[in-house]
């Protein structure tokens, strides 16, 4: 199988300085030729061979004869030493240089001898050294195996090489390769000292485990020690879609909420393709799916993911099962599943589904099925659980029945007069989160059934008429309620035949049936009337319902009499000092008409303020009293008109005269017009004293009777009437001490007394005058008093001081 690239004889010898000169003369007519032999990279000077020898030619005989070193060409790689003959290399010579891959590598010159002319032919044969190291062109070498390639499979690699053409010894010898678990190298024997690499698989490749591998090749020289070159190799594994798809799980499992909106991602689906470009590339679909499948989800081709196309509905759809398939681009394919689970969400409200209904329903009946109803929920689980419920406080109950199904009936009977329609709320709740409720609606009205009769708002009706009415008068209505409805509570007045058959009462009062007015036939008698009558309301209903009242009937009088006094004149006569609320007179008038119209009410009758003030009159008794007290000396007489008035606007009146009686009830007054206080002693009758005096009471109480004392000295003489002069009488003196003189020194007190005849004159102090005269001082009570026995005396005093002097 080797193939040497060089020829490499067997010859072994390394001389550094030492020429091995073998030397041929061929000597010839004509000319001969020496050869040497020498390594290249020899120093130059170094000595090659000794031509004079080799000439057969004695010492300076070269020189002699002009001696020459000739090259084809214009470089000189010898030098010749004329005197010893001896041929030097004239400098370092590099075979490859000079000869490259020729080998032999020989050098042609010529010896020239002038005198006589003499060509010599000679070659120098330069011998190859080891100086160069195997080289590689590329020192990366690119390999690129398939995956698939079979184990023993060759690939030839580039070869290296080595300006060293010393066949076996100097140039390339053998190639070596880093250690590895796959790949050894062979060495081929391309024969002439050729050599050429390759490199041998010697197991599998797999580009998922191992996609590159470095190697390094080392081309090695048969020198020793070898020198070498070493060039990378790169190896690509190259893939082959040898990997199906595979999913990370077999089975995915998600759940969804039904409400997941449209386009929402549903999962991620993930294959892995371990080999590369297109044999890795991946592209995801449905590998079966039903036609809901494909309407409610799709898949992203490149990414795995799986979206919601449409709505869910737990309802409608529980569970999808899906098998998507991952295909690479190679045709392989894997598969996987994955099971959506659609979870519920309370999205649904209960439903009432009403079956029947029954509306109205009687009054007092015993439990009654009102409605049957079904309700439901779409929803599962707790969502589809559901509570019925109606308002509190009505008089109805909802029983479950057979599954979801639900009668409403009335608890107890039920009372249209109370309530006769019932707005029914149904109120269905699920206990899903969140709650979702239904509400329904009814309206139960209640039929009425004759259960009330009609009722009077009074259990007695008194009615009134005017006596001698007109026939056909409306004299009063009574009415009944019925609380029931419709005819049952159409009510028909009648009145019921009279107790007394005798009563003729057809002909009296007749009853309107439908508003229930009554009327009488006939001019009622009040003398003769006091009806009494039984009256029925009665129903519409089957059997009919009733309620009788008690009518009476009173014919009214009529105010047709003025109340008239027993006299029109009253004559009274009244003491003036009679006390307040002195009862005058008692007045009475009567009044034919009965009632309220013979009811009086006395009063005064265009009373003068005078007469306002002093009488007042009780207006139900006829009482006439005094308001205040009477004067004698201011009014003597009063006429007082009275009237009596009825209820109606009927009067009558009276007259009262009174006449005031007069009381002394004023004492006289006394006064001095003239005095004179001194008078002279012995002096003849002197007037000392003008005295007026008064009485304001009238006849005999007004009589003033004047006096003094009669044992003083003094004489009151009467002048004008009322007028009195009081004098000194000196024959009259009488000595108060007993000597019958008026002493200078005396004082008199005259003292006056006027009264109802009386008179008197004391030694007295003055006395206030009584105006009220009822209290007569002490000072009169001895009075000697023969006038009226009625009337007392009043006596007025009046003290003169009287001073006699001499
Ligand atoms: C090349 O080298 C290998 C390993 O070093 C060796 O076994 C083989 O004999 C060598 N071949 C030659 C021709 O030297
Ligand atoms: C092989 O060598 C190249 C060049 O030095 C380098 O880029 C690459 O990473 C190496 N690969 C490995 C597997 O060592
Ligand atoms: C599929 O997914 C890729 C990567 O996520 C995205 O770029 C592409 O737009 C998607 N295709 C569709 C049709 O949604
Ligand atoms: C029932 O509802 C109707 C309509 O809303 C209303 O007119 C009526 O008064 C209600 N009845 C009762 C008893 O609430
Ligand atoms: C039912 O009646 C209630 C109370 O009157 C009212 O609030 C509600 O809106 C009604 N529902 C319907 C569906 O008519
Ligand atoms: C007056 O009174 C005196 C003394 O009391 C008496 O004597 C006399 O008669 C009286 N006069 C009259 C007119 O009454």
């Amino acid at each position: 199988m080797e193939t040497p690239l060089l020829k490499a004889p067997q010859k072994r010898q390394v001389t550094a300085i030492i020429i091995l000169l073998i030397l041929l003369m061929l000597w010839e007519v004509g000319g001969m030729t020496i050869k040497y032999s020498v390594l290249e990279e020899r120093e130059s000077g170094s000595f090659v061979a000794n031509l004079a020898k080799d000439l057969g030619l004695g010492l300076g005989e070269l020189d002699a004869r002009g001696a020459r070193i000739l090259s084809k060409g214009n470089q000189q790689y010898l030098q010749l030493e004329q005197k010893s003959g001896n041929l030097l290399l004239k400098e370092k010579l590099d075979r490859e240089e000079l000869c490259g891959d020729t080998d032999p590598c020989i050098l042609h010159f010529q010896v020239l001898l002038k005198s006589p002319v003499h060509f010599i032919q000679g070659e120098l044969q330069l011998r190859d050294i080891n100086d160069h190291a195997p080289e590689f062109l590329e020192n990366e070498i690119l390999l690129k195996i398939s995956e698939s390639s079979q184990p023993g499979t060759a690939f030839p690699l580039k070869i290296a090489q080595d300006l060293d053409v010393d066949v076996g010894i100097n140039n390339l010898r053998n190639y070596t390769i880093s250690s590895n678990a796959y790949f050894h190298i062979n060495v081929r024997d391309g024969g002439e000292g050729n050599v050429y690499p390759e490199l041998v698989l010697d197991g599998v490749l797999d580009r998922e485990e191992i996609p590159e591998l470095n190697l390094t090749l080392t081309a090695l020289d048969g020198g020793s020690p070898p020198r070498f070159g070493t060039a990378l190799i790169r190896i690509q594994v190259l893939d082959i879609n040898d990997n199906i798809p595979e999913f990370v799980q077999s089975i995915y499992k998600v759940q969804v909420p039904e409400n997941s909106p449209v386009g929402s991602l549903v999962v991620a689906v993930s294959a892995r393709d371990l080999d590369t470009g297109t044999n890795g590339e991946i592209v995801y679909a449905f590998f079966y799916a039903t036609e809901e499948i494909l309407k409610t989800f799709r898949i992203n081709s490149t990414s795995g993911k799986l979206h919601l196309k449409a709505e869910l509905n737990y309802e409608a759809v529980q569970t999808y099962t899906l098998t998507i398939q991952a295909k690479d681009g190679g045709g392989l394919s894997g598969k996987c599943t994955v099971v959506v689970r659609v979870t519920d969400i309370n999205d649904n409200p209960p439903e009432l589904l009403m079956s029947s209904l029954t509306s109205p329903i009687p009054e007092n009946s015993p439990e009654t099925v009102v409605a049957v109803f079904r309700i439901r929920d779409r929803d599962s689980g707790n969502n589809a659980k559901m509570v019925c419920s109606i308002q509190d406080h009505l008089p109805f109950v909802l029983k479950p029945s057979v599954e979801n199904f639900y009668t409403m009936v009335t608890e107890s009977p039920l009372n249209r007069e109370s309530q006769a329609e019932y707005n029914i709320t149904i109120t269905v709740t699920d206990l899903g989160t969140p709650r979702l409720k239904t509400q329904h609606n009814i309206t139960v009205t209640v039929s009425d059934v004759n259960d009330n009769a009609p009722a009077f708002s009074q259990t007695t009706y008194t009615l009134r008429v005017r006596e001698n009415n007109s026939p056909a008068l409306h004299i009063g209505s009574v009415s009944a309620t019925d609380s029931d409805a419709g005819a049952n509570a159409q009510v028909t007045y009648s009145l019921l035949p009279p107790q007394d058959p005798q009563l003729p009462l057809a002909s009296l009062v007749s009853i309107n049936a439908d508003n229930g007015q009554l009327f009488a036939l006939r001019s009622l008698d009040y003398e003769a009337l006091q009806l009494r009558l039984t009256l029925t309301a009665q129903d519409g209903g089957s059997p009919p319902r009733s309620g009788t009242v008690q009518i009476n009937i009173e014919v009214m009088d009529v105010n047709d009499n003025a109340p008239k006094f027993e006299q029109p004149l009253y004559r009274v006569q009244v003491s003036e000092d009679s006390p307040i609320g002195f009862l005058i007179v008692t007045v009475s008038a009567t009044d034919a008409d009965i009632g309220v119209h013979g009811e009086i009410s006395y009063s005064l009758f265009q009373a003068s303020e005078e007469i306002c003030k002093t009488f007042e009159i009780n207006p139900m008794t006829g009482e006439i009293r005094l308001k205040k007290q009477l004067d004698f000396e201011r009014i003597q007489f009063y006429e007082v008109n009275i009237e009596a008035r009825d209820a109606g606007s009927f009067s009558g009146k009276c007259t009262i005269l009174t006449q005031v009686l007069d009381v002394n009830d004023n004492a006289p007054e006394v006064t001095v017009s003239a005095f004179t206080r001194q008078i002279p002693e012995n002096s003849p009758e002197v007037m000392v004293a003008v005295l007026s005096v008064s009485d304001l009471d009238s006849e005999e109480n007004g009589k003033i009777n004047c006096t003094i004392q009669d044992d003083i000295p003094f004489l009151l003489k009467s002048s004008l009437e009322n007028f009195y002069t009081l004098g000194h009488f000196p024959g009259h003196l009488v000595d108060v001490s007993g000597t019958g003189t008026l002493s200078q020194s005396y004082q008199y007190e005259v003292c006056l007394r006027g009264g109802s005849g009386t008179s008197e004159f004391k030694f007295l102090k003055p006395i206030v005058p009584n105006i009220q005269g009822h209290s007569p001082g002490p000072e009169i009570e001895d009075n000697t008093n023969d006038s009226k026995n009625s009337s007392q005396a009043l006596m007025k005093s009046v003290v003169v001081q009287i001073v006699a002097v001499e």
